[in-house]
């Protein structure tokens, strides 16, 4: 009691001195003249002061945590964009207040579908990093539907000022800020228990322009300038339209402008154009300090370089970004797949060896490979399938040229397959036609990745050691998917891009899985073994390579040298001077080695309070 009316005697104070320090800067400085919304929140927010001294992040049950009147005050300067306490959707099959048993069968069998959670403000596509505290039953029984690493509070983002206003929040208040976009990164990076959320999915503007020019960097031609929300349907969609393509993903709705481009982003264009992050020519984002500013080639150059490559929720929270366009074109694509079922296991491998070959000549060919590696431990049939063989600026004859001599030696293996092998005409036709829907990530299982470069190709004992580790790790009944390709960067751009993927060959995943019903000591000690084991095997024959920071494990072992490698320095140098207060956080980036979420449970989730490690 004795303490409420100390911090109300504090509050008084305070917001009578801040008045007093407006009233003269607005008398001295003409400054934009501010809503009363706005005023009147920062007026209640300035009595909330974050010591920095606190261990945590301020949660529920803490004294400093905001009131409910203080987050209306948030809802109403953002111009009524704050969601309260947005619901699991998977709570409307859960008994409670939100059960609805129609509703419940209407998602369940769609629950897969990325699509399913295109719009909702909360939902990641990891459930294994939010928590499992809210799936549907017939995916994952939970018993009953907590948020568990979900945010509680949401902006639902249409303009910089909302993003500015939610910084400036999480800043003065100490809560927990994390930034969604569609909540694909593979480590759930978009998640974080009882924290606010910066929602970016509408921020859907693409704006398309004839010519972009800047010479410090080199480039003078087409170029996209689109918001962060907009996904790879959309751009290449837009872009297409135009005659033109961009460098996105192969999901169809994996945010291109959000985590992708910040992280680096592997594309189908990869081999022709480099990584995602080397095509920006210009970001608009807003710094920890609420700035909303330009981070280009001359307006904050360390920045721009930082945010080419350094990984989202780190730098800043961009609003748009604008990026280099390319010409359409001719595609050729073909999907096949052959098992071990008939062949038996040696000749299926050897099938895989082959392949191995012409990894090199492939990528360097320009192509893209997608193709997996599924053990079947039931069965002991083993299957390879290429979904697909991507060749981009390629005619049919071209590809088939290309393909041949890997296609004879399969077939001299007695290995019969069906190659259906196709010319679009166009990048975005192919695309389209080419991938499968990506869907919501297993509940039991997570995926470790390994950059192998040229090295690894170079001789055939080099290339004998790599397929005997791919091999080992079917037998250890790892799903496995891979891609065959280079990241090349025409413009030699000088970013913040994992230095691992410039020798880039093989981008290698593995998946390991546990039972559903495991415990967590038990979920944890699979983990642990898989990092010390196969995935340890695959570091081991490529040192000094890295992991890709958006397709990882939460558990990669020295992250910084993996995701940045030698980068990493001057990554963390600039992350204290554009966040000096660690406003923004995403478990594994730039600065995190300084944060650790603690889990209810223990395992590497969101669902916990955010606090230093010391
Ligand atoms: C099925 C599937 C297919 C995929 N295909 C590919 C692929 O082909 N190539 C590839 O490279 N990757 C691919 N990915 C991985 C993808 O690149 C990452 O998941 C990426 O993080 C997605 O970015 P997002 O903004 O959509 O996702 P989110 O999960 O919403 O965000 C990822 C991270 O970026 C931060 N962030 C998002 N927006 C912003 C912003 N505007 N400002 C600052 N920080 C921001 C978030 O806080 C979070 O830390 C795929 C993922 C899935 C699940
Ligand atoms: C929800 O279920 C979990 C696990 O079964 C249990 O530990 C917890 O007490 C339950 N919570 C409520 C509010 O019922
Ligand atoms: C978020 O804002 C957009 C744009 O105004 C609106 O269409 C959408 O319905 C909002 N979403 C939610 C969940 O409120
Ligand atoms: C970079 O941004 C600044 C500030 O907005 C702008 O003046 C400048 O023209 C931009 N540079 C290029 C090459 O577009
Ligand atoms: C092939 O290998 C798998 C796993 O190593 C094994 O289970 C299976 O029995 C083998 N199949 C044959 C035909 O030898
Ligand atoms: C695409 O092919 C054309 C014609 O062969 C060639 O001139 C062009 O350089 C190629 N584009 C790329 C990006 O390789
Ligand atoms: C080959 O693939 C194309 C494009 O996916 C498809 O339209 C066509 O029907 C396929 N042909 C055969 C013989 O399956
Ligand atoms: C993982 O869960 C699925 C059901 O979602 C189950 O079919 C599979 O057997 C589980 N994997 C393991 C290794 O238990
Ligand atoms: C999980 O289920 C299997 C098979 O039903 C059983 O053998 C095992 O003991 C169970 N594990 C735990 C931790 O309950």
């Amino acid at each position: 009691m004795a303490g409420m009316m100390r911090r109300s005697l504090d509050a008084f104070c305070i917001t009578f001195w801040i008045t007093v320090f407006l009233a003269a800067i607005s008398s001295a400085t003409p400054i934009e003249p501010r809503s009363n919304a706005i005023q009147e929140l920062w007026s209640s927010v300035r009595t909330l002061v974050f010591p920095p001294t606190n261990r945590c992040k301020v949660y529920p049950g803490d004294p400093e945590w905001p009131s409910d009147d203080v987050w209306m005050k948030l809802n109403k300067a953002t111009d009524n964009r704050l969601l309260v306490k947005p619901q699991p959707q998977a709570s409307v099959c859960y008994s409670g207040p939100f059960y609805n048993a129609e509703k419940c069968a209407e998602i369940t069998p769609v629950w897969g579908s990325s699509y399913t959670h295109i719009h909702d403000p909360i939902e990641m596509m990891s459930p294994v990093a939010q928590g499992m505290t809210c799936l549907p039953p017939n995916v994952f029984d939970s018993h009953n539907c907590s948020r568990g690493g979900f945010p509680m509070y949401v902006i639902n983002a249409t303009e910089p000022k909302h993003v500015q206003l939610g910084v400036d929040f999480a800043r003065k208040t100490g809560v927990r800020l994390v930034v969604k976009n569609t909540g694909h990164d593979f480590l759930g990076k978009s998640g974080g228990k009882d924290s606010l959320s910066i929602w970016t999915h509408h921020f859907k503007q693409i704006d398309y322009i004839e010519k972009f020019e800047d010479k410090k960097l080199g480039y003078s031609g087409p170029a996209f300038k689109a918001g962060v929300g907009v996904q790879a349907f959309e751009i290449y969609k837009a872009a297409h339209e135009k005659g033109r393509t961009v460098v996105g993903g192969e999901g169809e709705t994996v945010g291109i402008f959000g985590g992708y481009i910040q992280g680096g982003g592997h594309s189908p264009l990869t081999s022709l154009y480099g990584t995602g992050a080397d095509q920006v020519l210009s970001f608009d984002v807003v710094t920890a300090d609420g700035k909303f500013v330009t981070a280009n080639s001359t307006s904050h150059p360390d920045l721009f370089w930082a945010m080419r490559g350094g990984g989202g929720s780190t730098f800043g929270v961009a609003t748009s970004v604008t990026v280099k366009a390319h010409p359409e074109m001719t595609t050729t694509a073909s999907r096949f797949s052959f098992t071990s079922k008939d062949i038996g296991n040696e000749t299926f491998w050897a099938g895989v060896r082959t392949y191995v070959d012409y990894f090199i000549p492939n990528a360097d060919a320009g192509t893209y490979a997608y193709f997996l590696l599924l053990p079947n431990v039931a069965t002991g049939i083993f299957t390879f399938s290429m979904s697909p063989f991507f060749a981009p600026n390629k005619t049919l004859e071209q590809t088939q040229t290309l393909l041949q001599p890997w296609f004879t030696r399969l077939n001299d293996l007695g290995i019969t397959f069906d190659p259906n092998i196709t010319q679009f005409d166009s990048y975005y036709e192919a695309w389209r036609s080419s991938f499968p829907l990506e869907v919501v990530e297993k509940i039991n299982a997570t995926t470790g990745s390994r950059m192998f470069p040229r090295a690894n190709f170079e001789t055939e004992a080099k290339r004998e050691e790599l397929y005997q580790n791919l091999r080992k790790s079917s037998e250890n009944n790892r799903v496995q998917v891979h891609f065959n390709i280079k990241a090349v960067d025409p413009a030699n751009a000088d970013n913040a891009v994992n230095p691992a993927w410039r020798p880039n060959i093989l981008f290698a995943q593995q998946a390991v899985r546990w039972p559903v019903n495991a415990t967590a000591a038990q979920i944890l000690k699979i983990r642990q073994d898989f990092q010390t084991g196969d995935m340890q095997r695959w570091r081991d024959i490529s040192p000094g390579a890295g992991s890709y920071l958006a397709e990882a494990d939460r558990l990669e072992p020295n992250f910084g040298q993996a995701f940045w490698g030698t980068k990493y320095a001057r990554l963390l140098r600039l992350k204290t001077k554009w966040d000096p207060q660690d406003v923004f956080f995403a478990t594994t980036s730039v600065g995190s080695e300084r944060w650790k979420v603690e889990s209810v449970d223990g395992l590497p989730n969101e669902n916990g309070k955010l606090c230093r490690v010391r």
